[in-house]
């Protein structure tokens, strides 16, 4: 126990993002192409024993930290009943999830009653025919009811991802300001990244004059206010509204990343911009002990390397972003 662990360039690894399937319900067009197919077969899915020993293991040596992603995680079966195994574990003490919340409805209330306490959906638009065109299907009042149901169960606060796409929403980010003001959520700005080709253009913006834009013109200040992740944020003086930017291309945030990626066959990457990973599932299925399950996993966090690629031209043809769920 209380074991840490430490990559190559001394970075505290302490925080699993797991995704649980690689499939989705939406195709938005930064993360998978309209007719994709290459889905995992089940038969590689981790089950919930196999994902409860890998993040136990992970637990003992000092990851406290879980997010839950996909594709779209509310997609897998029982998903509240993995997260109560996983929220029950020795020294997990943040449970989280990212999700597209189209189905959110039907499960705030078991994901809050298992342990999850942190919600981040994903909200690009607030006007249908946008959402229809970003994320491929016509979802924006089930994502709004989900958002509702959820606040009422008790995530509070609740998080907004918006990428923000030159020449497709970047003209909505006063009202997506207002409109989280109004309801009281974080807002979060990303800089849509580079990952497979999607086929589908992906404008990047670079978020450092919209940054300074809003400081000035909401009397933003640099806040307190961190999440898990990369996220720098600045908030009303009054604490009530905080807004975050996620910039990987325009300010990278590599010397302080705490994280790895787990994706639903069992191979961890450990890195979103980079190809380095190592594959877990055989070890699990092959009835390795749990001492060579630590072993493996110290192996694996040497495999880190020290940040992305993303800036360099060309682009690194990666993955696409629903295989680990951002
Ligand atoms: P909290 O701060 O803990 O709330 O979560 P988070 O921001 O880490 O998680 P979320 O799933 O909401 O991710 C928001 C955006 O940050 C997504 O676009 C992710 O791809 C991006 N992101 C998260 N971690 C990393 C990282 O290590 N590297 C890069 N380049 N992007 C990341
Ligand atoms: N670049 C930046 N962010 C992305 N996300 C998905 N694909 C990309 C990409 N190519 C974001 C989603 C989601 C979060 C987990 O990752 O908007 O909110
Ligand atoms: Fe960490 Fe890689 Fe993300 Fe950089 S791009 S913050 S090194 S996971």
């Amino acid at each position: 126990n209380a074991t840490v662990l430490t990559d190559q360039f001394g970075r505290r690894i302490d925080y699993v993002r797991l995704s649980v399937t690689d499939r989705c319900d939406l195709r938005c067009s930064y993360c998978m192409p309209e007719g994709f197919t290459g889905f995992e077969e089940p038969e590689h899915w981790l089950n919930f024993d196999e994902i409860e020993r890998l993040i136990g293991a992970f637990a003992r040596l000092g990851v406290s930290r879980i997010r839950l992603t996909g594709g779209e995680p509310l997609l897998r079966r029982d998903i509240a009943g993995l997260a109560g195994r996983i929220a029950a574990l020795p020294g997990i003490h943040d449970l989280s999830m990212s999700t597209n919340a189209t189905q959110l409805d039907r499960h705030a209330q078991a994901l809050k009653a298992a342990g999850v306490t942190r919600l981040n959906v994903s909200l690009d638009s607030l006007q249908q025919a946008r959402v229809e065109k970003i994320n491929g299907r016509d979802v924006l009042a089930k994502v709004m009811a989900g958002l509702a149901t959820a606040q009422d169960a008790g995530f509070t606060p609740i998080k907004l991802n918006m990428v923000a796409l030159a020449g497709t929403n970047d003209d909505e980010i006063d009202e997506m300001v207002a409109f989280c003001m109004a309801r009281g959520f974080v807002l979060r700005l990303i800089e849509a990244m580079p990952m497979g080709d999607t086929g589908r253009n992906a404008e990047y913006l670079d978020l450092q004059q919209v940054k300074e834009r809003l400081r000035a013109q909401f009397d933003l200040v640099e806040t307190t206010l961190h999440g898990a992740g990369p996220a720098r944020y600045l908030g009303t003086a009054d604490g009530r509204f905080n807004v975050g930017f996620i910039t990987p291309i325009s300010q990278h945030f590599c010397q302080t990343c705490n994280r790895i990626r787990v994706a639903v066959d069992g191979t961890a990457y450990m890195c979103l911009g980079q190809e380095e990973k190592f594959e877990f599932r055989p070890l699990l299925r092959g009835g390795c002990s749990d001492a060579e399950l630590e072993a493996a996993i110290l192996e694996a966090i040497n495999l880190k390397p020290e940040r992305h690629e993303f800036n360099e031209s060309p682009h690194k043809i990666l993955r696409f972003m629903s295989m680990t769920g951002g």
